[in-house]
């Protein structure tokens, strides 16, 4: 455990990657629990801050900038600005939410490796690897599909088999392919930097095995297996033109890799937003909290402190509290498939209701196994939990008042010994609410708070002030208190985890306050204090509004199902049927975009016997200057088409690739015109 004291927190939140939108998932693995923590310690008038941005570099950016034919830096505002609103709008309150592509960025990066440079930290070593010629470019390894050789899966990854889950290297699979131009790649050589992590093994061991047992089972078991199987050396660099340029002469066309500047993104973003930003990062006396999913472990234990570690003047995580994942309605969520809970759209269904998700999230967060949200699940914990005790108590609380004392706060006559078992009970959820949060233990926190709207739920039903008003106003006034009392102490205990509704309850009671260290007070609103009017702090969720979100994912279901099947094997043909179609080889004489059209591209084709015009849907994958002289196998008997006015003779035979692309079949460069493909 750690026994040090610190003057001042810093919390990072992991970087999102600014190519796609942030769901569910992302909130209750991450960022959830993070602003509960720093509100909790800013409400506890800590010296915090908390840092966050978009992780823009990578090549999924490229790939998905090249697939919409756009640029990467296009993509990248594009998410940025939605993601930045989604975390505003969820009241995820970041001091600074910065982006990677900015200049304060690149400059501390390319410092950072600069240093680590020129004190002989890196390793420099030339290897071969995949280039594709066509494209003229190094492949990274995501850009290279090929067959599987565990499973046979024929579209594989150069990292990764996604039909087996065994991670690859591109020199493992068989048939490589560029997904680039469909070539075939060739190996090449090409220099790069590596962290020899092998170099601080021991040291790691200790600092983790050791000196850190405290960290969470999930972390550390982690951290301990990467350790056991020994470490590697790491590339640091990378052959792309997206990126942090590598500042070292000669090195043109080569980039930090995205897992070595975006961790020094926390650093940029702290400079960004203070010039006081070395108090956090070179003083022993800060801790640093990383929050992250458990994909980002190894970064955010091994390699980020072997990197800070090798600069010398940084301080190291004091703690990394990551999350396993959550899964939707059983399943794993996915971008690719749309199997996700997008949280623009939550809002647009549930708008307003934001304290209604981050509860829940909370409630069941994937703390220590992986979890599954459920809209059922989600509709009872708002019914049963936020509804009928929470805004329940409440809203009896401040009706009474108003009904029996004229909205002021009634004075306490007759506290009974159990009025004040009640009030001492604030005290003691509150050291418990204090343990679980400083042990990041979300789940469990959001419980014990919550017990103090039960004991107030309790309480009234217990005393019955509407029973009593008639033959004992002066216990009602006594109980009314009490309740007002617990009321405004819910304020401040609940305002880190639903701090939207506490907000309207503060506005409710008239009740200004926020310090933690109010809690426990019996006496936060003092007597003849006048309050405002009820309002629902929280409504039911009706049966058909969980409906229409299970009938959304059922629909996205569907849609899956009739991909998947039209990619399975269509019915067979005979030899009869096969033999009917005139396939030829031919070759690309001119091309030019159809005027007004996004996809489309008109072409002559020499087919030896004659030559045709063709028009493809091919203008997302090849530019018309690429395709001049370019051999194709063309479908030379299909009925004329007409397509925008332009009669289309023909089909090009395209193969897809794992990115949804497609590139043209291709026969060998010798063959003649017009010869048959059977
Ligand atoms: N973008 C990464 C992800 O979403 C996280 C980067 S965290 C940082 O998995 F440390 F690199 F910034
Ligand atoms: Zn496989």
């Amino acid at each position: 455990m750690t026994k040090r004291s610190f003057k001042r927190t810093l919390v990072t939140s992991a970087l999102p990657y600014a190519n796609g939108p942030l769901h569910l998932g992302h909130l209750a693995g991450v960022y959830v629990p993070s602003d509960i923590y720093v509100r909790y310690l800013r409400q506890r008038g800590r010296d915090v801050i908390s840092i966050c941005g978009s992780d823009e570099h990578g090549v999924p950016i490229t790939l998905k900038a090249r697939h919409e034919g756009t640029t990467p830096q296009e993509v990248v505002d594009r998410y940025h600005t939605l993601n930045k609103k989604a975390f505003e709008d969820f009241g995820i309150t970041f001091d600074i939410y910065s982006r990677t592509t900015n200049r304060v960025h690149h400059e501390t990066a390319s410092q950072f490796f600069s240093t680590l440079y020129e004190k002989g930290e890196f390793i420099e070593k030339t290897s071969e690897q995949y280039y594709d010629e066509e494209a003229d470019t190094f492949l990274a390894d995501r850009y290279i599909t090929g067959t599987c050789p565990h499973c046979g899966h024929p579209s594989a990854y150069g990292d990764q088999c996604e039909q087996c889950g065994t991670s690859l290297s591109p020199s493992d699979l068989i048939n490589p392919v560029s997904t680039i131009s469909g070539s075939k790649p060739v190996l090449k050589e090409t220099r790069h930097w590596y962290l020899p992590l092998d170099k601080y093994e021991s040291w790691l061991k200790k600092w983790i095995l050791e000196d850190h047992r405290e960290w969470k089972p999930n972390v550390y078991g982690q951290c301990k297996s990467w350790l056991d199987q020994g470490l590697q050396p790491r590339a640091v660099s990378r052959d792309l033109d997206w990126g942090v340029p590598v500042p070292v002469e000669g090195a043109e066309g080569k980039v930090l890799y995205v897992w070595f500047d975006a961790p020094i993104g926390y650093i940029s973003a702290t400079r960004e937003l203070t010039p006081d930003w070395e108090k956090y990062w070179k003083d022993q006396e800060t801790r640093m909290i990383h929050f992250i999913g458990k994909d980002n472990i190894v970064f955010h234990c091994i390699i980020f402190p072997a990197m800070l570690r090798a600069e010398g003047s940084y301080i190291l995580p004091d703690n990394v509290p990551a999350n396993e994942f959550l899964n939707l309605e059983n399943d794993k969520i996915s971008t690719s498939r749309n199997w996700a809970v997008w949280l623009h759209e939550y809002l647009e269904d549930f708008p307003g209701k934001q304290d209604v998700l981050r509860y829940v999230l909370c409630a069941n967060a994937p703390e220590t196994k992986d979890n599954d949200f459920t809209w059922k699940d989600f509709q009872n914990r708002n019914n049963n939990e936020l509804v009928a005790i929470l805004g329940n108590f409440v809203n009896r609380a401040v009706v009474l008042t108003h009904k029996y004392h004229d909205g002021k706060v009634p004075p306490v006559s007759l506290l009974t010994p159990s009025d004040g078992e009640v009030l001492d009970q604030i005290g003691i959820i509150r050291k418990g609410v204090e343990q679980s949060l400083e042990n990041f233990r979300f789940r469990e926190a959001v419980k014990l708070a919550m017990d103090l709207a039960r004991l107030g739920n309790k309480y009234l039903a217990e005393t019955e002030p509407w029973k009593h008003y008639k033959n004992d106003p002066e216990r009602v006034a006594s109980i009314l208190n009490v309740a007002l009392q617990i009321s405004a102490n819910l304020t401040l205990l609940l305002d880190p985890f639903l701090p939207f509704s506490m907000q309207k309850l503060r506005d409710m009671l008239r009740f200004g306050e926020t310090s933690w260290e109010l809690i426990g007070n019996s006496n936060l609103l003092e007597e003849e204090h006048v309050i405002g009017a009820p309002a629902l702090l929280f409504e039911k969720i009706e049966d058909h509004q969980i409906q229409a979100q299970l009938d959304k994912l059922m629909k996205t279901r569907n849609d899956n199902l009739e991909t998947d099947s039209a990619r399975a094997l269509k019915e067979e043909v005979s030899f009869e049927d096969f033999s009917r179609m005139d396939l030829r080889t031919g070759t690309i004489l001119e091309a030019e975009k159809v005027p007004k059209t996004r996809k489309l591209i008109r072409m002559t084709i020499d087919l030896g016997v004659e030559q045709r015009t063709i028009v493809s849907g091919i203008a997302e994958y090849y530019t018309p200057g690429q395709l001049p002289g370019k051999k194709v196998c063309v479908l030379a008997n299909l009925t004329p088409r007409t397509i925008k006015g332009i009669e289309s003779k023909g089909m090009i035979l395209l193969a897809e690739n794992p990115d949804g692309s497609l590139h043209f079949i291709e026969p060998a460069a010798d063959a003649v015109n017009g010869s048959e493909i059977n």
